[in-house]
Order: C-alpha cells, then structure tokens, then sequence
C-alpha cells in the first residue's frame, strides 16, 4: 500500500496524535504522518513527534501567520490530509479552500450537538444517555463539515466531566483511525 502523507495539526497534549502515529506505524494503514505542527511552544504533544523522530515544526503566531507558514511546509512535503487533533483555532475560509476535502477534525461530541467547547459539561447538564466523538471534514463553519464516524458511550448517573472525558477520549483513539480507514480504503 502507498500510504498517504499526513500532517496531524495540534495546540495541546496530543493524545489523539500519539494514538494516530502508532496505528499508522501499521503496514495496512492507509496513511503516514510526515509533519506535525503546534500553534503553541508549550504543546506537550511535540514530544510525541519528538519521540518518534516525526518532523515537526512549531508557529506560536496568530492564526493568520500560522496559516502562511503551515501552507508552505504542507506543499513541500507533498501533504495529501491534514488532521486535527486538539487543535484550537479556527482555519479561514481561504486555507481550506486551499486544502479542500483535505481537512479532518475529531470532535469530542455526537455533532450536530454540543459544536464548541465544553460538550461534556453540557451533555451532563442535560442529562443525555449518550455522549462520543465525531470526525468530519473541516468547512468554514465551526465543527460543521460532512460527518465519516461517530462512536458514542453512555453516560453513566455517576459520570462527571472527568470520567467522562476519559471515557470518550479512549474511544477517539479508535474512532480516529476508523475514520481514516473509511477514507481511504472503500469496500
Ligand atoms: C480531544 O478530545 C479532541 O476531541 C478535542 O480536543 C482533545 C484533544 O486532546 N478537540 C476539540 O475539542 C476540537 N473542537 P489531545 O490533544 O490529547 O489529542
């Protein structure tokens, strides 16, 4: 198989990076990741790149910068996805015109509900059974673009934001790489 290039797009701890770079460490995986960029100096999920000797480059600038700076290192390396993964800022409209089809995201909610942040918080106040995760291709409305999977867990009575998240972040690992399968490899 002639894997994909990838760049995983990260601003934190970069979980569902470390989760992605093992699953792509697989021969059948349709894809390899080839850069990682923060938007934050102190994104503890470098350290995975690092640790995997995975390039990767860091512009702590505003959003407009990181976008100038991001499309130069994804046409030199030839970048056919670029995955988010706990990445925290919004793409303009023109970047993903730029990369279009091109841009997934994980989002800690079954979308359309709970777009934006704290969706377990919600999910608990309104007493929801169900919680998950979507990835969805990026288009220029927040967590909005086309869905490819969505897993989801139930909320236990005692579930708080914290089990919770824990719950739905172990499920994302999978959920990821299940989306990126579905992607690439049709039936
Ligand atoms: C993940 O739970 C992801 O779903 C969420 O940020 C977390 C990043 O964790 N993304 C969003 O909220 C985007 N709207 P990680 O840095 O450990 O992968």
């Amino acid at each position: 198989m002639v894997k994909k290039k990838a760049c995983v797009f990260i601003s934190g701890k970069g979980t569902n990076l470390n989760s992605l770079i093992h699953n792509s460490r697989d021969t059948n995986f349709p894809i390899k990741i080839d850069l990682v960029l923060s938007n934050k100096k102190d994104a503890l999920g470098i350290n995975f790149a690092k640790k995997f000797s995975i390039p990767f480059k860091i512009f702590d600038v505003d959003i407009k910068e990181f976008e100038k700076k991001a499309i130069k290192e994804l046409k030199d390396r030839k970048i056919s996805i670029i995955c988010l993964a706990g990445f925290m800022k919004i793409l303009s409209k023109s970047f993903l015109r730029m990369f279009r089809g091109k841009v997934i995201n994980i989002h800690p909610s079954l979308l359309p509900k709970y777009k934006g942040l704290h969706t377990f918080k919600r999910a608990i106040k309104n007493k929801d059974f169900f919680c998950g995760c979507t990835i969805h291709y990026v288009d220029e409305k927040m967590d909005n673009g086309r869905i490819i999977l969505k897993k989801r867990v139930n909320i236990d009575e005692d579930d708080e934001v914290k089990t919770l998240q824990k719950k739905v972040q172990s499920l994302e690992y999978k959920a990821y790489s299940m989306a990126i399968r579905k992607i690439y490899i049709k039936n």
